[in-house]
């Protein structure tokens, strides 16, 4: 059956937010109005635009006419709502009545999905209505339809991502300008990229919850916020961004979901955000400023990788854009688009089941014997050494030295008691940082 807007009434959109996401939705969906009518095959008429505030400034492209505070009435008057309010609540309430009252929902909110995800799919799924979310995870890049259903028939091994713009501008601008973090988080701050409380970024929870909505697409498995091991950047420094320049890395927040055993032989999911060092030749290294990428390893597709702008109000309305239109082409055509995957329902492991390489940076002092020393710590934790790399330095009488040491894959917990061990030993006079390495 071909698509015709002509043939099908009109399907009424309630947009909830006008933020700058919002505000460039409704702007598409009145400059493009005929043309995104004859994609989805019936007109989209936008019914109302639910705010906070009715006098704030807004762009003359959103009719005041249409706005309004009263979010619950207007999505029991939609056939598909557009949540792009962010936050839990009222968010989680709204979008669960506009389910209840049979209308499909295109949200761009990974902190709800990575919250409340399956209780929402289930609410969808029993209203036979469609929750769409690509704009939830990477901004404009499609990354949540290729591993939902391009991938679908395939075995997604691992995915690792740069998924938080906001702290790769950060990274990058301490790399190319030699700032300090508190430094580069202002002038990220200055330009819009970070937000002035800008926890959510720099703490990893924004990268954790679309590594948990990665995560459950790519194994079938219900992963949650609180499952993803987490660490920020707010400890990076100026010096560790210079020491993985000179040791052939870039240092990036990386969300990482794999397939993994356990030392017992235990299937399960690892979940983690966490600073890492990239190879300087590995793709992912060359993805500066604000932007995002995604890297999938996959059993028959072998390695793919997804690249684009993660964030901004044009490149997530074109996400949220293309889900509004796949969501009208069912209610045209009838059915829906695909329902939650979580039978695998694999154990997320804790991260001290992950395996890595790591570079260990430590301060000694430079005397006879301290290598042997630290190779010793190492070798009773069974962590094999790939190099090491040193740097003295001497300041009057006193002679200390930067050790680098690159581990072979090693277990985290292992790792984390070497660290621990080589901590206290008498000739280390500070750990400076531990770092996986991809
Ligand atoms: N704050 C996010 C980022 C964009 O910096 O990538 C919205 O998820």
């Amino acid at each position: 059956m071909a698509l015709s807007p002509g043939t099908h009434p009109p399907l009424r959109v309630a947009v909830l937010g006008c933020g700058v996401v919002g505000t460039e939705v409704v702007r598409r969906l009145v400059t493009e109005g005929d043309e995104l009518a004859a994609r989805a095959g019936a007109r989209l008429e936008l019914v109302g635009v639910a705010v906070r505030s009715l006098d704030a400034e807004r762009d003359p492209v959103v009719d005041r006419s249409l706005l309004t505070t009263d979010a619950e009435s207007l999505v029991e008057k939609a056939d598909v709502v557009v949540e792009l309010m962010g936050g839990i609540e009222p968010a989680r309430t709204l979008v669960l009545r506009a389910v209840e009252h049979g209308a499909s929902v295109v949200t761009a909110n990974k902190a709800l999905l990575a919250q409340d995800g399956p209780a929402l799919y289930d609410a969808a799924d029993a209203a036979g209505v469609d929750l769409y979310f690509e704009a939830a995870v990477a901004g404009a890049i499609p990354i949540v339809r290729p591993v939902r259903e391009s991938l679908a028939g395939d075995t997604v091994l691992r995915v690792v991502g740069i998924v938080n713009g906001t702290t790769n501008y950060v990274l990058d601008s301490m790399s190319t300008a030699g700032l300090g973090l508190e430094q580069a988080v202002k002038e990220a701050q200055a330009l819009g990229y970070a937000e002035a409380d800008p926890t959510a970024d720099v703490e990893g929870y924004d990268a954790a919850a679309k590594a948990a909505i990665l995560a459950s697409l790519a194994f079938h498995t219900r992963v949650a916020l609180g499952d993803v091991d987490r660490v920020g950047i707010t400890a990076l420094t100026a010096d560790d961004v210079t020491w993985a320049e000179r040791t052939g890395h870039v240092l990036k927040l990386l969300a990482v979901a794999e397939r993994a055993r356990t030392a017992e032989g235990r299937d399960g999911v690892l979940v983690r955000v966490q600073p890492t060092l990239v190879p300087s030749d590995h793709p992912l290294a060359g993805v500066r400023q604000a932007f995002n990428a995604v890297f999938v390893e996959a059993e028959a597709a072998g390695e793919l990788m997804f690249y684009g702008r993660g964030a901004g109000g044009a490149p997530t309305a074109s996400a949220v854009l293309g889900d509004l239109v796949s969501v009208v082409r069912h209610r045209v055509l009838g059915g829906k688009g695909p329902v939650e995957s979580s039978h695998a329902d694999l154990p997320v492991l804790d991260g001290g089941e992950a395996r890595s390489r790591y570079q260990v940076r430590l301060e000694v002092d430079d005397r006879p014997g301290v290598l042997a020393r630290v190779a010793s710590e190492l070798a009773a934790q069974d962590v094999s050494i790939e190099s090491v790399r040193q740097t003295l330095q001497t300041s009057g009488d006193d002679a200390s030295a930067t050790l680098v040491i690159t581990t072979h894959t090693a277990p985290d917990r292992a790792l984390r008691a070497t660290v621990e061990a080589v901590s206290v030993l008498d000739v280390v006079r500070r750990v400076v940082s531990v770092l996986p390495v991809l």
